[in-house]
């Protein structure tokens, strides 16, 4: 079964009502150009409005992070990608929250507990050290060598103010090297794969923190990566998520993806958010402003990529990695079924 819905069952066995996943445009947040987090569209619920599905919401959300343009092409980054999440509007906190995520990890993603190191908050001037969610993993069997405190690194919050909290981040230890004894978050060996924020806090534009109405839980976990460890791949374009898409790439310009990995990458994943922005309910075209001018962007550089790789670029070959792009995703995502003419227009524009 697919990583999202074995996620989704989860979470609705445990009380939870699946929400829909929002357009990448916010519908109501001027502040940011697209969706880059679940709790994204949730902000006036964390803040306290009641959710018409209640207190415990879970979804996979449509994000898009463009500020670091320049990692795309290595094993790991991508423009668009999907988040898990589950919330607590109110409801549980961080006993269930903790404990849920660990069955899930565990139980159903079957990975061995001796894979599985997670971070703290640590305590600072206004919040103390988080010794609820320590113990929690103590007794849930993760021994005190593989918990780390952190100060930085243990606080979320998406951008400068807004609800916000501690949180407690897990990690998989994604290598064939000997598990070390003492977790060091700084090792890369060690992949983040789930965020679990405690949001009881608000932070106004002037820094002042304050407690919100009630105490909600948002978590976090990327699908892409996920999907790589559990297929026990190092490159996320070696999963089951883009091999396809890879190979697609290397039949239309008669190259290997061994040797010219940067460019099939550059291309796959600009393409992919290309497409999820064109699909997009708000109706962006590329433009010189907001989110038109990132889609051109992504756009210009894949072309650059293309060529690069000698693709004969007045061929339909962004037409072939769009349609079997949006055969990948339409099962999730109806806009694409819906707007696939439109969003072939915008590309072969
Ligand atoms: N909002 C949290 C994150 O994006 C879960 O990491």
């Amino acid at each position: 079964m697919n990583i999202k819905d074995l996620f989704i069952n989860f979470f609705i066995s445990k009380g939870h009502k699946q929400i829909p996943s929002a357009p990448v445009v916010p519908e109501n947040d001027p502040s940011v150009l697209f969706n880059t987090a679940g709790m994204q569209p949730l902000i006036p619920y964390l803040m306290g409005e009641p959710h018409p599905y209640g207190t415990r919401l879970c979804d996979y959300q449509k994000c898009i992070r463009t500020n670091d343009l320049d990692a795309i092409g290595d094993t790991t980054h991508h423009t668009f990608f999907e988040m898990l999440g589950n919330w607590s509007l109110g409801d549980y906190f961080k006993d269930e929250s903790i404990s849920w995520s660990f069955e899930f990890l565990t139980e159903h993603l079957n990975i061995p507990v001796e894979r599985l190191a997670v971070t703290v908050f640590a305590g600072n001037d206004l919040i103390p050290f988080d010794e609820v969610s320590y113990n929690k993993w103590l007794s849930l069997g993760i021994k005190k060598e593989r918990i780390a405190k952190t100060v930085e690194d243990n606080f979320w919050i998406a951008g400068a103010s807004g609800p916000c909290g501690p949180d407690t981040e897990i990690f998989y230890f994604r290598s064939n090297d000997e598990i070390p004894e003492n977790f060091d978050p700084e090792d890369e060996r060690w992949v983040e794969i789930w965020n679990n924020v405690f949001m009881q806090y608000f932070k106004d534009e002037a820094g002042n923190v304050t407690e919100l109405p009630k105490k909600n839980v948002d978590t976090g976990m990327g699908v892409e990566r996920v999907t790589a460890i559990l297929e026990s791949v190092n490159d996320n374009y070696k999963s089951s998520i883009w091999s396809d898409v890879i190979d697609l790439i290397s039949n239309i310009s008669n190259l290997p993806y061994e040797g010219n990995e940067e460019s099939m990458r550059i291309i796959a994943d600009h393409i992919r958010t290309a497409v999820f922005i064109s699909a997009d309910p708000a109706g962006i075209k590329p433009s010189n402003t907001d989110q038109g001018y990132i889609l051109r962007r992504l756009i210009r550089r894949a072309i650059r990529h293309a060529k690069k790789l000698n693709i004969d670029i007045n061929s339909n070959w962004e037409e072939q990695i769009a349609r079997l792009l949006i055969s990948k995703y339409k099962k999730y995502y109806s806009e694409l079924d819906s707007n696939e003419v439109v969003v072939l227009e915008v590309l072969k524009n």
